[in-house]
């Protein structure tokens, strides 16, 4: 690990001083709050260029997540400071309610139909994948209840999938330790089953399969009173679950048979993750709602959206005054003129196509993991990648969730110097910036591969 004290210029006390400030005064989200002191690593970035974020006492790691699974134009543009300052500098800051408009977001609602895939056309602003969520269900009953069917409000999501914690993004989340503690959970929404392929233990195509098990949780609903089907195309917090090939289109044929919305969440996989635009384009899938987030200013300011077609638009215009929805930074502008800029960036560095190249050698290379004694799947799509761990490969048992081994090898691999992420059901996340260089990922891969046997040396194995 290289440490860099004039990258970092904090003094020794500074840094531990910070740390103390940080402990007392900062509610962490997705915080460990029951951790003592030490046994949550406490890291604090101060820069980044690239894939490589440095730490106050100097040390640099490469970012093997992309943070979130979003600096996908990697740190340090400086073309995306200056869109933010030339924008703050005319006008930080506007109202966007009612007939109120920016520049900014006018362009980026038009380009955002112009890259969307099919007839998604319209947007509307969020800051938040969570926001952006909430809004897509309110939109889904809202449109049903415009088309003379107010009875439809439920919203069919599936286990695993990660949407967000807000309210109702919480309920449509399908990892029940987010439930935890914040039970009730908003009415109307229900879970069908991850469409898992390693995980499949039925006869025939998992695909067909999941499909179907969908539609009967839709059909026990009753699909008169079943208003969307929200689904992330590549389950990312809830295991990187990268869906059989058939899966999508046989769901777009069950919303289809019942007239039910699809809301594809994008907040992971759009703008080029999974070195397509976006990931419902693998499967030829159109989606009547897209959610996004994450990628569309690659982090750099915070900012979401839902696109809808111009049909479900259409319906919405018939509403009786207001559109009664909105957040006060919606189409923010400052945010939107950077999200403009990123996706310039995008398409003149051509980093989606990069993205698949990149994604290829990653998925090439992690394939290698298989090896170990305790890895039980490798998977992925483009620069997402999943790795799970099982205490016994030929019966795919978990390991105890008390042995945290994706947690410890996440730590190992922090030790070297590689950030990944440690998800439930012991699964390593991979997902780094599009800018990563091969170079890089055989850097995760070798720390990988040190840090899983390790671990699985560290946890007696049985015989
Ligand atoms: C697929 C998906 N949807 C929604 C969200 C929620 O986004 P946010 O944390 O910005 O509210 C996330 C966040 O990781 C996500 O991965």
């Amino acid at each position: 690990m290289t440490v860099n004290k004039s990258v970092a210029g904090f003094s020794a006390e500074e840094a531990s001083r910070l740390a103390e400030l940080d402990r007392t005064h900062w509610l962490h989200p997705q915080g460990d709050l029951a951790g003592p002191p030490g046994t949550v690593p406490q890291l604090i970035i101060v820069s980044g260029q690239g894939a490589t974020l440095t730490d106050i006492e100097g040390r640099e790691y490469v970012d093997g997540m992309a943070s979130l699974w979003n600096v996908n134009v990697g740190y340090g543009r400086e073309v995306l400071a200056a869109a933010a300052a030339e924008q703050m500098t005319a006008l930080a800051f506007s109202s966007a309610y009612g007939g109120f408009g920016t520049e900014p977001a006018i362009r980026l609602a038009a380009k955002l139909a112009e890259l969307a895939p099919g007839d998604l056309e319209v947007t509307y602003f969020a800051s938040g994948g969570g926001e952006a969520n909430d809004t897509a269900y309110k939109i889904a009953r809202l449109y049903w209840k415009l088309r003379g069917e107010p009875e439809r409000v439920n919203i069919v999501s599936r286990i695993r999938d990660y949407h967000g914690l807000t309210y109702a993004a919480t309920s449509a989340t399908g990892l029940a330790n987010f439930w935890k503690g914040f039970e009730p959970l908003a009415p109307g929404f229900l879970h069908a089953p991850a469409p898992d392929p390693y995980r499949y233990a039925g006869e025939g195509s998992p695909g067909a399969a999941y499909a179907q098990a969908l539609e009967k949780v839709v059909l026990e609903a009753g699909p008169q009173t079943v208003a969307a089907v929200v689904a992330e195309p590549v389950q990312g917090a809830g295991g990187v679950i990268v869906p059989p090939a058939d899966y999508f289109p046989l769901l777009r044929k069950v919303c289809d048979k019942y007239g039910l919305l699809l809301i594809a969440d994008e907040v992971i996989t759009g703008f080029g993750r999974t070195g397509r635009w976006f990931a419902l384009e693998h499967w030829n899938v159109q989606a009547d709602l897209m959610i996004f987030a994450k990628g569309v200013t690659s982090g750099y300011l915070p900012l979401s959206g839902v696109m809808l077609t111009r049909d479900v638009h259409d319906v919405l215009r018939s509403v009786k005054g207001m559109f009664a929805h909105g957040f006060t930074y919606s189409g923010h502008p400052t945010a939107c003129a950077v999200g403009l800029r990123n996706l310039q960036i995008l398409e003149d560095e051509r980093l989606v196509e990069q993205a698949a190249e990149r994604g290829a050698y990653l998925q090439k290379k992690l394939q290698l993991l298989r090896e170990l004694e305790i890895v039980g799947d490798v998977r992925g799509l483009g620069l997402l990648g999943g790795v799970e761990l099982v205490s016994d490969k030929a019966t795919k048992k978990s390991f105890d969730v008390s042995e945290g081994a994706a947690r410890r090898v996440w730590l190992e691999a922090l030790e070297r110097g590689v950030i990944v992420r440690p998800l439930g059901g012991d699964v390593i996340a991979i997902s780094p910036p599009f800018v990563i260089s091969e170079q890089q990922i055989d850097r995760i891969v070798e720390v990988l591969y040190g840090a899983i046997q390790s671990v699985g040396g560290q946890l007696r194995l049985p015989d």
